[in-house]
């Protein structure tokens, strides 16, 4: 299966075990806005439980809060995101369709690269175990010749982008020959910046003055209650504040399903600490907030860092965590040093002192501040592309298998009486009120056993506990374990312990 079709498969089988449907669907949906399901919102939450406890439990120094969606519209002028917010768009005039100038600049660099590693694959195959890919790479004419291509228009980028220079975005388009997909024309109007805020009116005047915006992001509700969070909580610093929440961005471009969506959760935390400790403070969220990802047990190579060249207009470093998605390595946290550039503002345009007096250098100053912010719907695409398998089994059969890490599992055991009869149900729902104070069950009774387990396997149940005839005689029953399909007989008064063992929570956090 390429790439592209584990991705289309993966949508689909969101949408058939009701993990996420596309909004508002029986009107034909909304763009880049979905819903969760009854599975999605169990995962959905228990990612937020690992990032919530491992920020708020874990560090006695960090507190959390939960601010409004709606802000005063001063907030947005303070943090910059009504100067300097926006993407670069561009329309197609045959096709009537808008795209990101930059997106259609980093597409063409991306199947540059996709053409080398095509050429290297070759030689691999032509060469067999002789191969030296370096020397392969620095001596192979097809590749020099597109890397030549690549660096020629990398540099072109990057410098454009470093000089915000919108009508150099369309000469590289118009240079490299890029033309819409859809009209298959080049012919492309000027580059404009579009503001991604979305707005609306807070009373029914209709005045300009009216207008709030949607928040953009979640850090600023944190920024607003700093003085609030530190004085109530006597929080020294360094401290942090944490908070989950909606955030809202009018994408031009919303596509890759919920990897880039106009409504969407983020799970943000500002940590702040004295001027010229930020460096250090930044080193070691990166680090932190990678084991965090790294624990979860799906693969260290499937991460890394990508140092930003260009700098948000409040950092002065930035980092991204990159996963392995079905569309190749995208960010999935960035961890920035926004030094003290939003309370600074705040400070400016509030006219209210936000200063710490640090009794340890006796001075007053602006915290500065180190943030650690992650897309929850991203995290969620990330753990459900890394857990869909389709196994070939020895049998010959084929399942489907979302092998979840156990703790994040939607459902973290099923009751399945082996037939609906002879006290079977009656045995089984005994199971289910014994173990539902502990753990999200599920009770199904309908169907053979294997396509029970099927059933099961498709949403990643870590669990199943069959009870059978003899059951009811010895206490025991079957229980079958997701990954390795394995069974074995257990009394019922063991079962708490045995599942716990492997979906609480707390195990995944005292790994941390
Ligand atoms: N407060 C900093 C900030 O918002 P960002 O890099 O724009 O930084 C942080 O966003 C994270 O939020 C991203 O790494 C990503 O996981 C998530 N995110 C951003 N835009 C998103 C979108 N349109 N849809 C889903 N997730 C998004």
């Amino acid at each position: 299966m390429t790439q592209d079709e584990l991705f289309k498969v993966l949508v689909a089988h969101c949408k058939e075990y009701g993990f996420i449907f596309p909004s508002s669907e029986i009107y034909d949906g909304l763009a880049a806005v979905y819903d969760y399901g009854q599975m999605g919102v169990e995962l959905k939450n228990n990612i937020k439980q690992y990032w919530w406890n491992a920020m708020t439990r874990l560090n006695e120094n960090i507190a959390g809060v939960d601010t409004c969606v709606f802000m005063h519209p001063k907030t947005w002028v303070a943090s910059g995101h009504v100067a300097a917010f926006n993407d670069p768009l561009i329309d197609n005039k045959d096709s009537k369709k808008r795209y990101r100038a930059d997106n259609l600049i980093e597409d063409y660099l991306g199947k540059i690269e996709e053409k080398m590693n095509k050429e290297v694959e070759k030689g691999r195959k032509r060469f067999g175990d002789a191969f030296d890919e370096e020397k392969f790479r620095q001596t192979n004419p097809n590749i020099l010749r597109e890397k030549a291509k690549y660096d020629e228009v990398h540099g072109r980028y990057v410098a454009a982008e470093a000089a915000n220079d919108l009508k150099e975005y369309r000469q590289i388009i118009i240079d490299c020959g890029i033309v819409d997909p859809i009209s298959g024309t080049a012919n492309w109007t000027d580059v404009r910046q579009f503001n991604l805020m979305f707005s609306t009116q807070i009373s029914n005047t209709g005045d300009a003055d009216d207008r709030i915006y949607l928040r953009p992001e979640t850090a600023q509700g944190i920024f607003v209650e700093y003085l609030n969070v530190q004085k109530t909580g006597r929080m020294k610093i360094p401290f942090g504040i944490a908070q989950i929440g909606k955030a809202f961005r009018n994408e031009i471009v919303a596509r890759q399903f919920i990897f880039r969506m106009r409504e969407f959760e983020q799970m943000e935390m500002e940590f702040f600490c004295r001027p010229g400790t930020e460096m250090e403070w930044f080193r070691k969220w990166k680090e932190t907030r990678m084991k965090w990802h790294v624990n979860l047990g799906m693969g260290a190579e499937n991460y890394r860092f990508h140092d930003h060249e260009k700098l948000a207009h409040y950092a002065n470093a930035a980092t991204d965590i990159e996963f392995n998605f079905p569309f190749g390595f995208k960010e999935l946290e960035g961890i920035h040093s926004r030094t003290d550039f939003d309370l600074g503002n705040h400070q400016r345009l509030s006219g209210k002192k936000i200063q710490y007096y640090d009794p340890e250098t006796s001075e007053s100053y602006v915290p500065y501040c180190v943030e650690t912010s992650i897309g929850v719907d991203r995290m969620f695409l990330a753990v459900l592309s890394h857990s869909y398998k389709n196994e070939k089994l020895e049998n010959g059969e084929t399942r489907v298998v979302l092998s979840i890490p156990a703790p994040l599992a939607p459902v973290k055991c099923a009751v399945l009486p082996l037939v609906n009869k002879d006290g079977l149900p009656e045995m089984a729902q005994d199971v289910m009120n014994e173990l539902k104070f502990d753990f999200k069950c599920q009770y199904d009774p309908k169907d053979s056993i294997g396509k029970r387990y099927r059933r099961q396997d498709a949403v990643g149940t870590p669990f199943c506990v069959t009870i059978d005839h003899e059951s009811l005689n010895d206490g025991c029953v079957t229980l079958r374990e997701r990954d390795s399909m394995e069974q074995r007989r257990i009394p019922v008064a063991e079962l708490r312990a045995v599942i716990d063992k492997e979906v609480n929570m707390n195990n995944l956090l005292r790994t941390l």
